[in-house]
């Protein structure tokens, strides 16, 4: 009896002390390297993690019918407005989806922070966007002709229009179709992807851009824009018009949170030092007049489009992407905003601390 108990305690101590060494040892690994379901030592979540909030975030949003198509671009009222989508693609490349992630619809101003990117490395320098564009919030309108008229200098920053179409028309080419082949084949290398205009959409913007024509107009006319003033709005139409799934806008964003390199082609697309350039721009200006407010609750540099894309980036980490068309007074994704602000919250990823 007495050997027996002893056997027993002697096993219960010596499992103990293996369990406590194996403990010790793991706490050190986590302490050095992140927990070891976080990928290689990169502070990446767990695949069942990130598969878990994304189902989530889909289930929970799904139902929200808030917002509206946008209509003054009369070929955007045509898209389907319950389409909702919800994708993660990390800096390994893993891909995470739900929804309707395969559903190609316009990039619109989600392209803005990209084209800027590609004006940066035309020019070597990040300078070029500072001085020629500007990189201050404007707390107004995505298309707000005051806010192009406050700043007579500069276009005030590469992600309202008027600094858009500035933006454009400084991408190196010697004529506007090679302009818009040259964003075409950068955007396609930031998706690892083939991407294709959509026709519908670009017509029927180009035919009633007169506002964006009139941006482009008083920039001209106080030497703020670097090609044909009509030209440069043509290219930024097609630009706007290009047709991107939720998982291919997700590897763009996925490029910038793995420092310039295509996590899934694995080419370098863009040089490592524009990307906190680029991301600085997304978040002072990434949802205009509500881009406040996002880094208060999200706390990520993101960018909208009037298409109902949404791209967030965690540098270092992963690209969150929401897809949904109906729109706010902003013109922000009701129900993409709301996916990406619970994935940020529930991962703890928003780049301001964990309330948590
Ligand atoms: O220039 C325009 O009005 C559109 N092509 C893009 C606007 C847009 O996406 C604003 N973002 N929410």
């Amino acid at each position: 009896m007495i050997p027996t108990m002893r056997k027993h305690d002697m096993n219960k101590y010596s499992t103990a002390r293996v369990a406590r060494a194996v403990l010790l040892l793991a706490a050190a690994f986590i302490a050095a390297v992140g927990t070891p379901l976080n990928g290689l030592a990169d502070g990446i979540p767990s695949t069942q993690e990130l598969n878990g909030v994304v189902q989530e975030a889909y289930a929970k949003f799904k139902d929200v019918k808030d917002g509206a198509t946008a209509d003054y671009i009369p070929e955007l009222a045509k898209v389907p407005a319950d389409l909702f989508g919800v994708a993660i693609v990390t800096a390994d490349g893993d891909v995470f989806t739900a929804g309707d992630v395969d559903y190609a619809f316009t990039i619109q101003s989600v392209s803005k922070p990209f084209t800027a990117a590609l004006v940066m490395q035309d020019y070597g320098s990040p300078n070029v966007i500072a001085e020629k564009i500007g990189v201050e919030p404007t707390g107004q309108k995505f298309n707000s002709i005051l806010a192009t008229q406050v700043v007579p200098q500069v276009s005030v920053n590469p992600l309202v229009n008027s600094g858009a179409i500035a933006s454009v028309s400084l991408v190196k080419a010697k004529s506007k179709e090679e302009r818009f082949e040259r964003i075409m084949q950068f955007f396609q290398q930031l998706a690892g992807d083939k991407l294709s205009v959509i026709e519908e959409v670009y017509r029927s913007e180009a035919a009633t851009n007169q506002r964006n024509r009139a941006h482009a107009y008083i920039l001209f006319a106080s030497d703020r824009i670097y090609s044909d003033p009509m030209e440069a709005v043509d290219v930024y139409t097609r630009q706007c018009s290009i047709g991107v799934t939720a998982k291919q806008l997700a590897v763009m964003g996925a490029t910038l949170a793995n420092s310039g390199v295509n996590p899934i082609t694995h080419q370098r697309v863009l040089d490592a030092r524009y990307v906190p350039k680029v991301l600085a721009v997304m978040m002072i200006a990434g949802f205009y007049n509500e881009s406040g407010m996002w880094a208060y609750t999200a706390g990520l540099p993101a960018k909208t489009g009037v298409g109902g894309g949404i791209v967030a980036v965690v540098p270092g980490k992963m690209a969150i992407v929401g897809f949904s068309p109906r729109l706010n007074e902003a013109g922000n994704s009701v129900r993409a905003m709301k996916a990406i602000e619970y994935i940020s919250d529930t991962l703890g990823v928003n780049l301001f601390g964990n309330a948590h």
